[in-house]
């Protein structure tokens, strides 16, 4: 499968969900390419991070690239890996639709309460012009990230992404956790991160299986 993590807002958890989903994946035995096609690297900077604490053993392969090449490129790795993560900028840029056009799920991190759920409508039609273009499907999923931890919002916020006839809204919400950048700043992913946040664990891995579950992808967990 080829994920790319996206939409149109800065700071919502695309590299976060990104590096995670990377190391899931890798943690079950599965080939994956970790690309980084957003300019503020966050992907690479955590990938060095994880070569220094892990010895050299990060367990995936990460590479960096830009514009059409991400298209050009990843569509040449396909067959190399079993999986591709594709982190993407907060922007509409030419990069992140390149990586749409050879993706199968867009994955969208909103922030509930926050001015990121004002952009569903830019993303769906993003997603509507791929698809209008891409000869093959492009599954667009939106997820709740950095949600609070208790409260009513999640559940307005889920509700307004649920009413979306373009994307889909997976659960559970992933709250606001700071084993998260914890973890990240070491280059560790949640599932890996001491002590173990079970909750974060918990919701993010429910997220994972639940979307590999709707692409029809197999999981060894
Ligand atoms: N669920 C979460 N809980 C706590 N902090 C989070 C969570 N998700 C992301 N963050 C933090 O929020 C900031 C932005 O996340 P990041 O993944 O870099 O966003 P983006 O790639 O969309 O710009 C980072 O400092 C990250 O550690
Ligand atoms: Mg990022």
């Amino acid at each position: 499968m080829i994920f790319t993590l996206g939409g149109i807002k800065g700071g919502s958890g695309k590299s976060t969900i990104a590096t995670n989903l990377t190391v899931w994946l890798s943690k079950q035995g599965f080939d994956v390419l970790l690309v980084d096609a957003d300019e503020q690297q966050t992907a690479t900077k955590f990938t060095k991070w994880r070569e220094v604490n892990t010895d050299g053993n990060s367990g995936y392969t990460a590479t960096v690239l830009t514009g059409d090449a991400v298209r050009q490129q990843v569509a040449k790795f396909k067959p190399k890996f079993d999986h591709i993560v594709i982190d993407s900028g907060g922007r509409d840029t030419m990069s992140q639709r390149a990586a749409l056009f050879v993706s199968d799920a867009l994955l969208v991190p909103f922030n509930p309460r926050s001015f990121d759920l004002w952009t569903i409508a830019d993303v769906e039609t993003l997603v509507k012009e791929v698809r209008a273009l891409k000869p093959t499907d492009l599954h667009a999923f939106a997820l709740l990230n950095r949600a609070d931890p208790k409260g009513t919002d999640n559940k307005d916020s889920a509700e307004l992404l649920q009413e979306s006839s373009v994307i889909e809204y997976v659960g559970p919400p992933i709250v606001s956790r700071k084993s998260f950048a914890n973890a990240s700043s070491n280059g560790l992913g949640v599932i890996e991160n001491q002590p173990a946040d079970q909750k974060a664990i918990h919701e993010i891995t429910m997220v994972f299986k639940i979307i590999m579950e709707k692409l029809g992808a197999e999981i060894n967990v």
